[in-house]
């Protein structure tokens, strides 16, 4: 029997912000199992897009000034070349605002409601007074019910993560106006997901892909299923069938365009679509661990409700937090892969390397740029690049080239028994597992040049020394070859040092075993430089300088009342006299006319007032600040200033000293 055909999604990203390290996680993982997967000599079809509908992207478009299409045409456009840029290569990225995927929403959905599983049911809406308008999903924010925490609403991203249903959130204040929401009936539409817990449970017990995925899913699965309300409040999305009002969950169109994306493809690589997706599939799913629920349990629950084929693997990814914080755009732990990375001239492929080969890709990969320096550094220029280059120059040097002959048995052992783990390992996808594999065959490669010395043995055989080289050269095809799904640049690199004028992607994994011939080679250049420990530093001082600009932002003053500010004494004063102090280079000392009283006042303005200008000047006193001793130098007060140059408050018309301030 012939295998099913191999498709491939990733999680589609949202049109509404540039693409980051977390995103990343989904798609270089994906593109290194599509590369490797086609050179075993599998069929296989990649295809994503950009996930375009749902309420964040409306409210950012409300925000920017601009429309939902515009907005994602944008991040569309700037998600695939994004993607190119890091080399992963999709056969197909559409949008989900494509006509395709509205025909193939809109055809589920009939056959949901044909077949019973979609039910109308009223439920309190959050609805704003002054906006006048119901408030679905992210345009109201509140409390959650479950955890009381701050929460969207649609979902506790603040506390414990649950899924909201419309209704669910307590105290809804409006996202766009800040006034209090109220609940009003509205009449939706559920998919009633609570019937398909029996399907479910044996589809997820031969549920192929990632432990995680499938262990989560299970454990979730044996609480209570709750019926989904599919269906939202607002013009923009896929509408509902027979209803021009509403348009259906964004989670709805949004996994079936994984659907339209193939039919898309395939309409243009005159294909069957229906060969994918229909009866027996591999249908393998790359997503992070952020959206198990919705791929494990809701999305195969829609597939089978509608008389389609289900998912044969769903892959989820650890998610990425930034130098140990959970990733997050407020708070700036984030790193953006244009920006922070590829604009900066970093080659795509360390990138790349370092986030296959960090951790099990199921794991937490928890960024930073000195871990990312050392990696890259210890394991790729010192192991891999440091192997290939010694080789080659010396076969180069002393040869001209690939020397004659045949490859020792125990070499060729050695590059099948790794060939056979890194197939294992792939298939299973344990990206890391496979990478420390080919490495360690790099190490191997080292060290059978260390200890054979053919700088050495030339001097009394150079035959012997030859047979060194031919076997070094040999590790280095198959390193070039296996390499290639995790750093498809450098290993086209590799392949040319080698002596192949066409693309080492073209070949399968298994000619690692074919012997190189005989025949001249160009001086090779280094394939890998290091990371320098001030390039880390300045790429680390950015996100840093972005950590502390964003908690200065969140750090919101908090609001005091009229009582509090009454107990707040400031009068206008006159500066009798000042001098500096001695030894500090920040301090003055002033006396001040306060009205019948003069004040001693220490204050730190130096570096702006000479002291004989400050004589007197009017400003603007805190007089009821208790006293204390700077610099050894009692002071009785505050001089008010503003900005980092400390300019001076004075009042704008002439007043006595002493006129209180209020
Ligand atoms: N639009 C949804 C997915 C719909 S799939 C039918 C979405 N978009 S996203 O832009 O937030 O994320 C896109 C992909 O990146 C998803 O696979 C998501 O899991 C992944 N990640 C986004 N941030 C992530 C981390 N910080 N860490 C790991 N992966 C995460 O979700
Ligand atoms: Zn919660």
């Amino acid at each position: 029997m012939t295998k099913a055909p191999l498709l491939v999604t990733c999680g589609l990203p949202y049109t509404n912000g540039p693409c980051h390290l977390g995103h990343l996680r989904t798609y270089v993982p994906a593109d290194c199992y599509v590369r490797y997967m086609r050179r075993t000599g599998e069929e296989v079809v990649f295809v994503s897009g950009s996930d375009n509908h749902g309420t964040p992207i409306v409210v950012s478009a409300e925000e920017q000034g601009t429309s939902p299409r515009a907005l994602s045409e944008r991040y569309h456009k700037h998600f695939d070349e994004t993607f190119r840029r890091i080399g992963v290569n999709f056969d197909y990225f559409g949008m989900t605002d494509d006509p395709a995927n509205h025909h193939r929403t809109q055809e589920i959905m009939s056959r949901l409601v044909k077949n019973g599983y979609v039910y109308k049911q009223v439920v309190h809406q959050a609805y704003c007074p002054k906006c006048k308008r119901f408030l679905p999903d992210r345009y109201v924010e509140g409390t959650c019910p479950y955890c009381g925490k701050q929460a969207r609403g649609d979902e506790c991203d603040q506390g414990c993560g649950k899924h909201l249903e419309p209704g669910e959130i307590k105290d809804p204040v409006c996202k766009v106006c800040g006034t209090k929401a109220e609940f009003r009936d509205q009449e939706h539409y559920f998919f009633k997901l609570s019937a398909f817990k029996d399907y479910l449970l044996p589809f997820l017990d031969q549920l192929k892909g990632t432990s995680n995925a499938k262990n989560y899913a299970i454990g979730w699965i044996k609480d209570e299923l709750h019926d989904w309300c599919i269906t939202r409040t607002l013009e923009w999305g896929v509408k509902f069938p027979g209803r021009n009002d509403l348009v259906v969950y964004v989670w709805v169109d949004a996994p079936i365009g994984y659907i339209a994306f193939t039919e898309e493809w395939a309409a243009k690589a005159k294909k069957d679509w229906k060969r994918y997706w229909c009866g027996e599939n591999r249908v393998t799913h790359f997503i992070g661990g952020d959206i198990i629920y919705h791929h494990c349990i809701f999305w195969p629950a829609l597939l089978k409700g509608a008389g389609y084929g289900e998912p044969y693997a769903v892959v989820a990814s650890g998610m990425v937090k930034v130098d140990d914080h959970k990733f997050s755009k407020s708070r700036g732990y984030v790193v953006w892969t244009n920006e922070d990375y590829l604009d900066k001239g970093l080659p795509a492929d360390y990138l790349r390397y370092y986030l296959l080969a960090y951790t099990s890709h199921t794991k937490e990969l928890n960024f930073s740029w000195k871990v990312f320096g050392e990696r890259i550094n210890n394991e790729v220029v010192n192991i891999l690049g440091n192997f290939v280059h010694r080789t080659l120059f010396f076969a180069h040097k002393e040869y001209g080239g690939v020397p004659a002959g045949v490859v020792d048995p125990a070499i060729t052992a050695e590059i099948g028994k790794c060939l056979a783990s890194v197939d294992k390992q792939m298939q299973e996808y344990e990206f890391k597992g496979a990478v420390d594999t080919i490495l360690a065959l790099a190490a191997f490669g080292n060290t059978y040049i260390q200890t054979n010395a053919p700088w050495k043995l030339i001097k009394t055989d150079r035959a012997a020394a030859a047979q060194v080289i031919k076997n070094g050269i040999q590790i280095a095809k198959a390193l070039a070859l296996l390499i290639e799904p995790v750093m498809p640049g450098k290993a086209q690199e590799c392949w040319a040092q080698l002596g192949y004028d066409d693309m080492v992607a073209a070949h399968r994994i298994d000619e690692a075993m074919g012997i190189v011939p005989e025949r001249a080679l160009k001086a090779p250049a280094p394939l890998f430089s290091k990371l320098e420990e001030k390039q880390i530093a300045g790429l680390d001082a950015v996100l840093q300088q972005r950590v502390k600009e964003a908690n200065k932002k969140m750090e919101k003053t908090p609001m005091i009342s009229i009582d509090d500010f009454s107990k707040v004494e400031m009068k206008t004063g006159k500066v009798l006299a000042a001098e500096a102090i001695p030894k500090s280079s920040k301090l003055l000392k002033l006396q001040v006319d306060v009205g019948g009283e003069t004040r001693q006042i220490v204050s730190g303005i130096a570096q702006f007032y000479k002291p004989e200008e400050l004589v007197g000047k009017n400003v603007v006193v805190l007089t009821n600040l208790a006293p204390a001793k700077i610099f050894g130098v009692e002071s009785n007060g505050m001089i008010l200033a503003a900005g980092d140059a400390a300019s001076l408050l004075a009042p704008e018309k002439p007043v006595e000293p002493g006129t209180k301030i209020r």
